[in-house]
């Protein structure tokens, strides 16, 4: 036999010396961890909850369960079991990732044309209140799903702090009254949902406590039995006969078939950070991407801000033209997810801005009204092995359908007016769609909900938050801001704007733009529309590997509560 020449040797001593190399630096990355856990919320009890299980020993997937099941007996107008949600979550041991998909479906029975009248026109209010708006829920799916794939902690454990408060109740605050101001005659129209949000018929005072019994014990059911204590059984059967007694069309076979979709993030790269976001049916990581490689072609930081602001606007008008044009459930349409988030497409997109001049949204091929509500949810964690949760959850419109099956303590969603309705008509947040977003049974409807990690050699952020067709802009006006070298507490609190292609004007909160600059943006074009009122409520974690600090931020818009603690997984 011929023995290999020495220079093989050498070869193959430096071939092992390489992948032992390979092996140490991904195995150190792999190791790197934050000091110190974290969790921000939109409410102070559901980061308390979080914390809680983390001390517990429960790792960021339990904690994730904790606070969604928190934040739906406690923030009863954003999200809850009745609605759906988004969970982006990053395995730290293995690096795995993946977007847990619990958004509702249509019912079965559900048809194209369900909200439009004999003449073929959209029927008002009816994808919005009452049951008829209501899909199939799939946050108890997700919950389950979590917490047995990706927890340390049972599932009783988890679902433990909520239903501690479903039973002893919480008590009202400001956001609580206008939210339930603002939706009270659908709440005074449901006698289940009036006698729990409210007090007396109207709407509570501060400090009233709202004490859920029903829905404490339908958490029980869940913690019990999974999927079948809310599926089936006696509860399914609750649900059922309780949207249907109130005009909507839920069968068993619905809630039997319920099931939740692990989805690949999509990805993208901006300024050598890595973008992970969610999948469709959440339209959030396709727009994100895209405008990101369409801003990628300018040196943002050297541009002046009339210039800057410009650019960004017109890099949101196409991606919004994207997302009404060609999205929706891929499960059900063909989305061209590559080329939508491709460097070409963003370079022919691109191609039509002009610096000095807006581009009219009817000059671009492919068509809205004012986007409302300040509602929905989004969470942020991490805990001390770098496991993380970006999670967006929502019943879609504040109290969602208004309606709560008796006996179930559900609130159910109104998600269906994601869906388009008709196409070119614009929904409830202003956002119009074509036949990608048409209703069919089992269909999930286009969601803005974009769950976000962004993560570089310097270090990862976890980033999101609630706002309808607003959520994308302001998570890209966040992401933004992290590459402009700014901290958490500057991304949820600086002044936003937005533009959705449909209507074709730019939104914008009080102070975000000075008049010199609406004189520029004018000038060049772009119509202005000026908010009364700030929106968005963004929860967001940056963790500093070089530094090792981790840095919680809650939107001073919401009172939500942003927490570090020293909590180390054994
Ligand atoms: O999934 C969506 O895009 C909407 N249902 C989210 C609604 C929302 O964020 C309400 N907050 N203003």
């Amino acid at each position: 036999m011929k023995h290999p020449s020495p220079a093989i040797y050498q070869r193959l001593r430096y071939g092992a010396f390489l992948l032992c190399a390979c092996l140490l630096v991904s195995t150190s990355l792999l190791a790197a961890r934050p000091p110190v856990a974290a969790v921000a919320s939109a409410h102070p009890l559901a980061t308390r909850a979080g914390m809680d299980i983390l001390a517990s020993g429960g790792n960021a997937f339990d904690a994730a369960v904790a606070v969604s099941a928190a934040l739906a007996v406690v923030e009863p107008y954003s999200s809850g079991l009745g609605g759906g949600g988004f969970w982006l979550l990053h395995r730290a041991r293995d690096a795995h990732e993946v977007m847990v998909d619990g958004r509702e479906r249509a019912p079965l029975a559900a048809t194209r044309d369900m909200y439009l009248d004999a003449d073929g026109d959209v029927v008002p209010g009816l994808s919005v209140d009452g049951a008829l708006a209501a899909g199939i829920p799939g946050v108890p799916a997700a919950l389950v799903h979590i917490s047995r794939r990706y927890g340390r902690l049972p599932l009783q454990q988890n679902l433990a702090p909520a239903i501690q408060l479903a039973r002893e109740g919480f008590e009202v605050d400001g956001v609580y009254r206008r939210m339930a101001q603002f939706r009270l005659a659908p709440l005074q129209d449901d006698m289940a949902a009036a006698d729990i949000f409210l007090q007396d018929d109207e709407v509570p005072d501060a400090g009233h406590r709202i004490v859920q019994a029903d829905l404490a014990a339908t958490l029980e059911s869940i913690a019990r039995f999974g999927d079948n204590g809310f599926y089936r059984g006696t509860l399914a059967r609750k649900l059922v006969q309780g949207v249907r007694a109130a005009g909507g069309i839920w069968s068993l076979q619905d809630l039997a078939q319920y099931r939740v979709v692990e989805r690949k993030p999509l990805r993208g790269e901006y300024r050598g950070m890595r973008i992970t976001s969610a999948a469709p049916p959440s339209s959030g990581g396709v727009a994100l991407i895209a405008m990101l490689n369409m801003l990628s072609a300018y040196e943002l930081d050297s541009l002046d801000t009339a210039t800057r602001t410009h650019v960004v606007i017109e890099s949101m008008r196409r991606a919004y033209r994207d997302r009404a044009g060609y999205l929706g459930d891929s499960d059900f349409v063909e989305v061209p997810l590559e080329r939508l988030t491709s460097m070409a497409h963003a370079r022919a997109l691109g191609q039509s801005i002009e610096l000095d001049r807006a581009t009219p949204s009817s000059a671009l091929p492919g068509n809205t009204t004012e986007p409302e509500g300040e509602d929905t949810t989004h969470f942020s964690i991490i805990d001390a092995d770098g496991n993380r949760v970006a999670a967006t959850l929502s019943i879609n419109y504040p109290f969602g359908a208004c309606v709560v099956p008796p006996g179930t303590g559900v609130l159910l969603n109104d998600e269906m007016d994601d869906f388009s309705a008709k196409p070119g008509e614009p929904n409830v947040y202003g956002l119009v769609g074509a036949e990608a977003n048409a209703i069919e049974p089992g269909k999930r409807p286009l969601s803005s909900m974009s769950p976000t990690f962004v993560e570089s050699e310097q270090g990862v952020a976890i980033i999101g938050t609630p706002g309808g067709s607003r959520i994308i802009t302001m998570v890209l006006l966040g992401i933004l801001d992290l590459a402009d070298g700014n901290g958490t507490d500057s991304w949820v609190s600086l002044p936003r704007f937005h533009h959705q292609y449909l209507p074709d004007s730019v939104q914008f909160e009080p102070g975000a733009f000075d008049e010199a600059l609406q004189q520029q943006l004018r000038e060049r074009g772009h119509t202005l529309k000026p908010l009364d009122s700030s929106y968005g409520n963004m929860q967001a974690i940056y963790w500093d590997k070089q530094t090792g600090k981790v840095t919680p931020a809650s939107d001073p818009r919401g009172v939500g509560d942003a927490r570090v603690g020293l909590i180390r997984l054994k």
